[in-house]
Order: C-alpha cells, then structure tokens, then sequence
C-alpha cells in the first residue's frame, strides 16, 4: 500500500538545514525522513509576528521538505504562546500549579490561535491524507478541523506529561479542553503513567470507559495508546563518530585536564530540576572533600522561554547558587561548576557526552527527556559513562538499568555520583548495553511507525 500522505502540524517548524544534521533536533531529523518519503508538509508557526494577522502561507522547500508556516500578531504571541500554552499549560502538566496562571484572555488567545491554523490548514489538506498534530499548544487544533468538515484520519501526539487528573481540576474550563482530544482517532502519550492519568481524567470526569487501547464517550470510540519516543539513534552514533564530534571529545579531553565530568544538557526550564541538580552536586562536594579538584559538573542549559516571568527566575536563582558554590569550593586551579548559558549542535554534542563518566539528568517532570538517551547512544562501548537519571523523566520507563534516582532527594544525587564514579568497568559495560538496547530498538522511527500505523489503522472518518 502507498504511503499516505503525511501533514505534520506543530508550533515549531524545524525545517532540515543542510549542515549535516548538524543544528537540527533529532525529531526534526526524523520527521523530515517521513515528510520527504510521503511528499507531505510540514505546517505551523513560522515563529514570526506581523501587525496584522493574513493567514498568508509561507510555502518553502528545503532539502526536499516542504514547510507551510503563518505569521501570527504579537497579541497571539503573548496570549498563546507565552500565555496560555507556557505560562498555564506547560506548569500544569508538569505538576506546577503553584507556576500555572489562569487567566481567561489567555484561554482567548489560545482558542482564536487554534481557530486560525485550523483556517489556514483546512485547504491544504487533501482526501488520503493522515494530519499527525503535535503538542500541547494545539489541543483544539482537531476539533476545530472536524467543525470545518475534515473527516481525515487524524492523530495527536503529547510531548510532555498528562497530570495526575486531580491535579487537572484545577484548569478553569478543564473538561471542555480535554473533550477536544475525543476529536483524533489517536492520541498518543509518552509513557504508560501519562495514558493511566489520561484514563483516570476519562472514567472519572467523562464517564468514560476504556478497554485496552480503546476509549469510549458516550458514542465516541478513540484510540489512546503509550508511544515513546526515541531519537535519532543511529544518525546520533555516527555524528558521535563524526570529525567534528571527535575534534570536540579532544579538546573536552584536553580541557578536563585528568579529571572526571560529569554532564547535564538541559532547555533552562524549571521542571529540569537544575537547582536539586546543582544541590545535589554540592552534597558529593561536602561530603567527598578528597575529590575536590577531581573532578566537576558541566552543565550546559541554553536559556529558554524568556519573556516569562518564572524562566527569568529560575535563571537568576541558578545564576545565584552556581556562583554561590564555586565560590565556596572553587581554588585557583579547579571551578566545581562549568556552567554555560548557550546551546551547542548535536555533532559538538555527541563529543561532549562522550568524555563525560556521568550523565546526570535530575528532572522534576519530564515527558521523556532525549538527553538522556542521546547520553546512552554517545558512549564508548568499551568504556562507558554512567547514566544517573531521574524516575520522574518518561525515560525512566525504558531506561530501568540507569542509576534511577528522586531528585528531590540530595542525598539520592549525591549517592549515585559516588556510586557511578566508583563503578567497575563490568557493570558500567552491563548497564550500558542495557539502555543502549533500548534506545537502539526504540528509536524515533520506531515511534513514528507506531504511532502512524495506529492511525493507518483506524477506520477514517471518511468512510462514514
Ligand atoms: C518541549 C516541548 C516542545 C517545544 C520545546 C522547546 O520539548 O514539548 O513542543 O518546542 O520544548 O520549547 P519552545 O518553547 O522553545 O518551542
């Protein structure tokens, strides 16, 4: 059968470069594989805004890929995007609602935004086509296409967590958000314990029922399933053989001067758990002072989302406690944090993880988490770093040999850096190929293929 297809929607577009791979994410790399086998489109925001809104589509190909993207109004950006999508939903779903703000004008702008992607979108698609929306800014966007008469298989994918469905309560307007996702023939969730907090909200607030990767509402049948994703898997362990890769392991070899690195790569978001990071770091320091000048933390976290007023906060308190730390443990020759506010290509990357014996990834909430498979898949097998990871990431579904950790706890991050760096090489190699297994076989294509022959697998609407 032909491949049908593929309209990819998301708010980000991350069109293919050209650099080898070099700056784009590792979903864009595999998205782009589909969208190039399927002629298909990528569509969303073009991450521009103009005075007045025109529902103009900026058509372009690049590398044989083919992006479609709207401009919005400045109004939207701060309504939608800084507003609605990460000022209240982002918060929420990672379990913040001490972060989350309600406010009904952003609710506003999120609703007339969804409202004009869906305008924009509607001509382009055509009769077999599967429309695959991604993420949380666009819950509605479904809905919003089947009110203008699209009856395509359509599909949603969440990035991020589902909360707890008590927690959910508290969304003003809660129910007629989640009633929107009754609209997709799939929804798909990062982990096993998102699609369960999924169920509860339907059996407990819908009076839905479920029955296996079914679940039911009044005379609504959808499809919920677990889908994790993976990255790019052998794509990232030829860029971790790469030239530039390498050139990046030598110069970090040379820079590390002996001594052992531990790494953290994160978007500088509170749900990362940077302080608890950094605290826990500071405990092993405390209490480890024979390894003082042995050994330090770079952590790389390229600012993020900084017209929100809790991104600007979480910046300066991290500002604040890196330089608190160096200066009690630094000497003239050894700073205990490395701590750099910019973002490096995957290529860098990949060298970078490589020369570090301990990935140290300590989210509060995590819908997956990408760094640190990418940490796993970096490694030399005959010597391999330890990966410390939190049991709140979704990673932690999949990657059950890492050192699992709460990051809650400093004494659990301190005890896992004394462990992994006193780990013999035997169980580093065993609990490596553990996780690399995993990251091998459930890669981003695998994902996509699950998640794209669940919707193939639907009955389309159109039939009806
Ligand atoms: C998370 C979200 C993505 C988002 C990314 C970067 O991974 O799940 O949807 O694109 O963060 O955030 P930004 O706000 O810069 O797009």
């Amino acid at each position: 059968r032909p491949m049908s297809r593929l309209i990819i929607v998301s708010n980000r577009v991350q069109p293919p470069s050209g650099e080898g791979g070099g700056n784009q994410g590792g979903l864009a790399v595999a998205l782009s594989a589909a969208l190039r086998e399927s002629s298909g489109i990528w569509f969303g925001w073009s991450g521009e805004t103009v005075d007045e809104f025109t529902g103009k589509i900026d058509f372009q190909r690049n590398f044989g890929v083919t992006t479609a993207t709207i401009d919005l109004e400045p109004q939207d950006l701060d309504e939608y995007y800084n507003g609605y999508a990460n000022r209240t939903l982002w918060p929420l779903f990672h379990y913040r609602v001490d972060l989350a703000e309600f406010e009904s004008g952003f609710a506003e702008g999120y609703e007339r935004v969804n409202q004009r992607f869906a305008d924009t979108l509607e001509p382009l698609i055509e009769t077999d086509d599967l429309v695959w929306i991604h993420d949380y800014h666009m819950f509605p966007l479904g809905a919003r296409l089947r009110q203008k008469g699209i009856r395509n298989r359509i599909g949603f994918f969440l990035h991020i967590p589902w909360p707890p469905y008590r927690l959910l309560l508290s969304l003003p307007n809660h129910r007629e958000l989640v009633e929107t996702l009754l609209a997709y023939d799939v929804v798909g969730f990062q982990t096993r314990d998102a699609l369960e907090c999924f169920h509860d909200y339907v059996r407990n607030e819908l009076s839905g029922a479920i029955d296996g990767d079914r679940v039911t509402v009044g005379d609504r049948t959808i499809t919920a399933i677990a889908c994790p994703i993976g990255i790019d898997a052998e794509n990232f362990v030829e860029a971790s053989q790469s030239s530039a890769a390498r050139y990046a392991h030598y110069r970090m070899r040379q820079s590390t001067n002996g001594r052992d690195m531990i790494i953290g790569v994160d978007r500088l978001d509170y749900s990362k758990g940077l302080e608890e990071r950094f605290l826990g770091y500071e405990r092993y320091l405390s209490s480890n002072a024979g390894q003082h000048g042995e050994v330090f933390l770079l952590q790389i976290a390229p600012p993020s989302r900084g017209d929100v007023q809790s991104y600007q906060e979480i910046r300066s308190s991290l500002d604040a406690l890196s330089g608190r730390i160096n200066g009690a443990f630094a000497d003239v020759e050894w700073v205990p944090i490395r701590y750099v506010n910019r973002g490096y290509p995957r290529d860098k990357l990949a060298g970078i993880y490589r020369a570090a014996k301990i990935g140290l990834v300590t989210p509060l909430r995590d819908g997956m988490n990408l760094v640190a498979k990418e940490y796993i898949a970096a490694q030399d097998p005959e010597d391999p770093g330890v990966l410390i990871l939190s049991r709140f990431a979704g990673a932690a579904e999949q990657l059950t040999d890492a050192l699992l950790i709460n990051p809650h706890s400093p004494e659990d991050i301190c005890d896992a850096i004394a462990q992994a760096l006193a780990m013999p090489l035997e169980e580093r190699q065993a609990r490596w190929r553990a996780c690399m297994d995993n990251v091998m076989s459930q890669d981003v294509v695998w994902w996509r293929k699950r998640f794209t022959d669940a919707l193939e697998g639907t009955a389309a609407a159109a039939a009806a």
